[in-house]
């Protein structure tokens, strides 16, 4: 369970949050939120550095080994429906992914974790990433200014809304999608409309693309894996009686397995061009490469539900399935053994999904969240 001097931190976490909450930034220009962090660690005598452009690392600890813990700060380009006392003062963002409490939750371990390595050993480099939300991801920029030179484990939360409040859960492998977009260009030749033989029309390529790309969910892809191809975009023609030139699709492709992933990115673009070539068409994939999944490691995952169960108990934990998001939290496991874990912050029966207008979450988990955050640094350490 919680100690009581971390409960008590409730009031300053809630504060440190709400002021965040209310002033958004988007990725890569996340200035003022980086200088809030600044100032609040140097007031708890840290010296935090600035790393990937617009975040912030801080290295706690004298000696021993390094480990790794981060926290996304970045906003999205939503503008907030909820009615809160503290809602969003900058039109156009809001933090609708709770990033404002992973912030809070990660300065609240920078306020423990001194005492606690002072004692144990051991040494940790707390990030605050920026532009979690925007591809290509802060993560690789974090990892270019050197945040994983010298880290043997890594590890970050995210808050979920949708997830009973303070449950904790985390996969073994693989437990979020590689998340890819696309781009499909076809080109045709333009006409009058009453003269549909003295054009190559776009637009029934684009219908019968639209068809058929689902076929490779539903035919190319093993069915004991999972694939999702989704085309949210369709533009060609504005006129009434005149055939488009041209028309584009663009949609997004999530896959758990990479080689699911490369095989349905070739069977794209074979059908892709194949269908226009059989109308006499041309078309181009453009596929460009996402996030990959989070695939934690077995043995971090071992010392992370043992932290768990000792101390949030042993009826916090909460098997969770795959989800379909991306996390660009994936580039440190890439590089790094550890694990990406989930924090349950649900409010009421009915919860706002995460990017909506209206998502809010549970502030009173902040302190357990902290507290198995610093925990599982600690047992990462190996002390
Ligand atoms: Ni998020």
């Amino acid at each position: 369970m919680v100690p009581e001097h971390i409960q008590s931190l409730l009031p300053e976490l809630v504060a440190w949050r709400r002021h965040l909450h209310a002033h958004p930034e988007l990725g890569y220009e996340e200035y003022k939120t980086q200088a809030f962090i600044m100032k609040t660690l140097e007031s708890q005598g840290l010296k935090p550095y600035a790393a990937g452009d617009t975040g912030v690392a801080v290295d706690i600890g004298a000696s021993g080994p390094l480990v790794l813990a981060r926290a996304d700060i970045d906003a999205l380009p939503i503008d907030e429906e909820a009615d809160v006392e503290y809602r969003s003062q900058n039109p156009g963002a809001m933090h609708a992914c709770g990033h404002d409490g992973h912030v809070a939750m990660m300065l609240g371990v920078a306020k423990i974790l001194p005492e606690l390595l002072a004692q144990s050993g051991g040494r940790a480099r707390l990030i605050f990433q920026p532009a979690e939300e925007k591809h290509p991801g802060g993560a690789l920029k974090m990892i270019r200014d050197g945040v994983l030179d010298g880290v043997s484990r890594v590890t970050g939360l995210h808050l979920q809304a949708e997830m009973p409040r303070g449950r904790i859960g985390a996969r073994i492998g693989v437990q979020s999608a590689n998340s890819d977009r696309f781009r499909i260009l076809i080109e045709g030749r333009g006409g009058h409309g009453s003269a549909p033989h003295h054009t190559i029309d776009p637009i029934p390529v684009a219908g019968q693309l639209i068809g058929a790309l689902q076929t490779l969910v539903s035919r190319h892809v093993n069915p004991t894996d999972a694939a999702v191809v989704t085309i949210s975009a369709i533009q060609s023609g504005s006129a009434f009686n005149a055939i488009p030139s041209a028309a584009e699709l663009k949609g997004t492709v999530r896959t758990f397995k990479q080689e699911v992933r490369d095989s349905l990115e070739g069977a794209m673009r074979t059908m892709v061009e194949a269908t226009a070539a059989a109308s006499g068409a041309r078309a181009e994939l453009d596929y460009m490469r996402g996030y990959p999944s989070v695939v934690n490691t077995e043995p971090e995952w071992r010392l992370f539900r043992a932290v768990v169960d000792e101390y949030a108990g042993p009826d916090a934990w909460m098997d969770i399935d795959e989800r379909m998001g991306g996390e660009d939290f994936s580039y440190y496991l890439q590089e790094r053994p550890g694990v990406f874990w989930n924090l349950g912050a649900q409010i009421g029966p009915n919860p706002y999904p995460h990017h909506h207008g209206c998502f809010t979450w549970d502030e009173a988990v902040m302190p357990l969240g902290l507290f198995i955050m610093a925990r599982t640094i600690m047992a990462y350490t190996g002390a």
